[in-house]
């Protein structure tokens, strides 16, 4: 007898499914076959790796406040289906209670009195970086701000030298696996760089290995959580950075409005990261059979949280959800997840966009493409490799 007998067969849509895994789509634009999947086939299988795809905000709404039902143990990228490992290598592959202990020791590091004073520093650093764009003088937005500054302010917050960002992003770019123009000897030997690095830090650094010593984590959970923060930060952010700033290049008006009335400056920064979604999309595997939306998920299957496409899903957003509007109200995105595995670094991101975001408005009455921007194909990271603007 089969292993599905008796078993209702998947719901499978083999194209559209290829497609919103495809990375040359990822790097046009995802967009419209996300479109297609939320009306034709909003819980569906996919055979290799076999995965659920769940692109509607309400179903991956659901799945995400659920962690009894949809947990992280299992891995939260599709590369990791069938990896069993010894211990979890980060706080995003626990579920509470386990979870629970581990961030609440990585959230002290993050509370207001400590981000807030950081803001000073990170001010300074956005001010020198954005004084180099010359007005009527093409730039790329990635080499000129996005990539420089969220390195830098982990830097800062990890009490690392910042000074030297541009070795640190690299030693951070190699840590993803697939990701980067490294051969493997070159991204072994940074990876073995970092990781020397990060473990002294945890010994007896500053910052934020402090606090968690303090918090009582030995020295392998602070290594491992340091090391999480630094990975975390850094691309996400730059992503944000680049193709938040790609997006009002395509929408002049509405940096004009900015420009205008700086008060929109925190709204924006919600608008760039609903329509960017520097996360693609994460994955849980359930603990136990479950209905999603009417389709009957099995015990053990794994489940792609689609949040690039439950935040243009106008059955929240409306029929303009595929639109960059600054002063969009309510904006409920899931940019930084929901529930218990809420970025925990969502404050420090929305601190540095909002602070370029107010320098480069503040000095610059508009902003245009000087260029195509070319993405990067990935299907996690919706990255960008190239931004060219000019400012005047
Ligand atoms: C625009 C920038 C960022 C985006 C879009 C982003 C997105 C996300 C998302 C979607 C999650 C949820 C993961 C899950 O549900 O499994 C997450 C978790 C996390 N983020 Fe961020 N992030 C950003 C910036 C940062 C920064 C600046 C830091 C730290 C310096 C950071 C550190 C973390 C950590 C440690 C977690 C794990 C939280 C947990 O498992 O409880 N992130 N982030």
């Amino acid at each position: 007898m089969s292993p599905d007998a008796g078993q209702e067969p998947r719901p499978t849509a083999p194209r559209l499914t290829a497609a919103a895994l495809d990375e040359d789509v990822a790097r046009s634009d995802p967009h419209p076959t996300y479109a297609r999947l939320r009306d034709e086939a909003p819980v569906v299988w996919h055979e290799d790796p076999g995965i659920w795809l769940v692109s509607r905000y309400d179903d991956v709404l659901a799945v995400n406040r659920d962690t009894r039902r949809f947990s992280s143990t299992g891995g939260v990228i599709p590369i990791e289906i069938g990896i069993d490992y010894p211990s979890p290598p980060t706080m995003m592959h626990t579920d509470p209670p386990e979870h629970t202990r581990l961030r609440r020791a990585v959230a002290r590091g993050f509370r207001p009195s400590r981000i807030a004073s950081l803001e000073q520093r990170i001010r300074g650093h956005v001010d020198s970086l954005v004084g180099a764009i010359a007005p009527g003088e093409p730039f790329d937005a990635l080499e000129a701000v996005a990539a420089p500054l969220p390195i830098t302010v982990i830097c800062e917050l990890l009490d690392l030298p910042s000074a030297d960002w541009e070795s640190m992003r690299r030693a951070s770019d190699a840590v993803i696996p697939g990701a980067g123009d490294f051969d493997e000897d070159e991204r072994a030997g940074l990876n073995a760089q970092l990781e020397e690095l990060l473990r002294a830090h945890a010994r007896d650094g500053g910052g934020l290995a402090a606090d968690l010593r303090e918090a009582g984590m030995d020295a392998e959970e602070t290594y491992i959580l340091v090391n999480q923060v630094l990975v975390a930060g850094n691309e996400t952010t730059r992503n944000l950075l680049a193709g938040g700033l790609s997006a009002f290049a395509g929408a002049p008006d509405q940096w004009r409005r900015v420009v205008e009335d700086p008060g929109l400056v925190p709204g924006a920064v919600e608008e760039m990261l609903r329509f960017t979604t520097p996360v693609v999309s994460f994955m849980r595997t359930t603990t136990t059979d479950v209905d999603l939306a009417g389709v009957a998920l099995r015990r053990g299957d794994p489940v792609l949280m689609l949040w690039a496409s439950a935040n243009r899903d106008p059955g929240e957003f409306g029929d303009d959800a595929d639109t960059f509007v600054v002063d969009r109200h309510p904006n409920h995105h899931l940019a930084f997840g929901f529930g218990a595995h809420f970025c925990v670094g969502a404050a420090l991101a929305r601190l540095e966009a909002g602070l370029v975001l107010e320098a480069m408005t503040s000095r610059f009455g508009g902003l245009e493409e000087a260029g195509p921007p070319r993405r990067s194909p990935s299907t996690v990271i919706a990255g960008y490799e190239h931004v060219p603007l000019v400012a005047h």
